[in-house]
């Protein structure tokens, strides 16, 4: 399976701080926002992904996370030229996707959770369609909302409800069979001329092929979309690594511990983050621990 990131959107809701910068670039602590999803793909076991952000960025995603090759992983880039809807993600990534299942994310989605990696995992080996990931909110109408059966198959899934079926929101994780591409482009846009994720995933609904785990009370999801949302995952994130003395979705210790960077490397880049750093010195305290 192949990872996509969706780095792109003109970030309105978060001006000025998206006025020069990429909103996937914007700090979430101590990191930069796309590491978060980046770590989710990688600790699923993805090792070759897609970045897609606008013109005016897509440079910036470069210089920061280069081929990948540092990490062990393989990273190249596409521009979406305007936010023509998150399904053009598969559009743009039908090439590089080559046929193969996809593991699309949002790159301002923010996911923790200890079983979620061996979810992801599980979840790809058993794909058959598309594989959505819920988690019960107490705004759905802000989302996706889905409603599922017993077996967790999705029943009925509508964006931004006003009157929502339940409370289980759509996170921005989608895992899709290697169709998905063909299905994106047949798309026609929706009223506000976007390729609307939602009307992708209910070609899947209509076949009884959509299925919806639902990520619960033991894992957490953040989007970032406004001033607040923002500040309280950078809270969030904050909170747990100072309690308890880790960093979370730290690539470099994520690339080691997948097996994908040896120590050496570990030690390499540990020490180009500069020991100044706090980041910089717990990648270099794993490398020498
Ligand atoms: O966060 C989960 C939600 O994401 C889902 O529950 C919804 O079903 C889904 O439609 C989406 O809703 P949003 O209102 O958050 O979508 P938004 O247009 O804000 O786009 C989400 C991110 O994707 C945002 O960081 C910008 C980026 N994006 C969006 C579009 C439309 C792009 O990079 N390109 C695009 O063309």
């Amino acid at each position: 399976m192949r990872g996509i990131i969706l780095a792109g959107g003109s970030g309105t809701r978060l001006r000025p701080l998206t006025s020069v910068h990429s909103k996937q670039l914007l700090p979430v602590y101590d990191k930069p926002m796309i590491y978060y999803p980046l770590s989710v793909l990688m600790q699923a076991g993805i090792t070759e992904v897609l970045v897609i952000s606008a013109p005016e960025h897509l440079d910036s995603y470069r210089a920061l996370l280069g081929d990948g090759e540092r990490l062990g992983v393989s990273l190249s880039y596409t521009v979406q030229q305007k936010p023509a809807g998150i399904a053009e993600a598969l559009v743009l990534g039908g090439e590089f996707a080559d046929g193969e299942g996809i593991c699309l994310i949002l790159g301002d989605n923010i996911f923790y959770g200890h079983r979620l990696p061996d979810m992801l995992r599980a979840e790809a080996a058993r794909l058959d369609g598309c594989t959505l990931f819920g988690y019960p909110v107490s705004d759905p109408e802000r989302y996706g909302v889905a409603t599922v059966d017993e077996a967790g198959t999705i029943v009925t899934l509508e964006e931004k409800p006003t009157a929502p079926r339940s409370n289980l929101a759509v996170t921005g994780l989608y895992m899709y069979d290697g169709d998905a591409v063909r299905r994106a482009a047949e798309l026609t846009p929706s009223d506000r001329g976007e390729l609307e994720i939602t009307d992708l995933n209910l070609t899947y609904v209509r076949e009884d092929r959509a299925r919806l785990v639902n990520l619960g009370r033991g894992s957490a999801w953040f989007d970032t979309g406004t001033h607040d949302s923002l500040l309280e995952a950078a809270m969030f994130v904050q909170v747990l690594e100072k309690r308890q003395g880790i960093r979370i979705s730290c690539l470099e210790e994520v690339a080691y511990r997948m097996g994908y960077i040896d120590r050496e490397q570990l030690a390499l880049l540990g020490k180009e983050l500069s020991s100044s750093s706090g980041y910089g010195q717990y990648v270099m305290e794993l490398a020498s621990a």
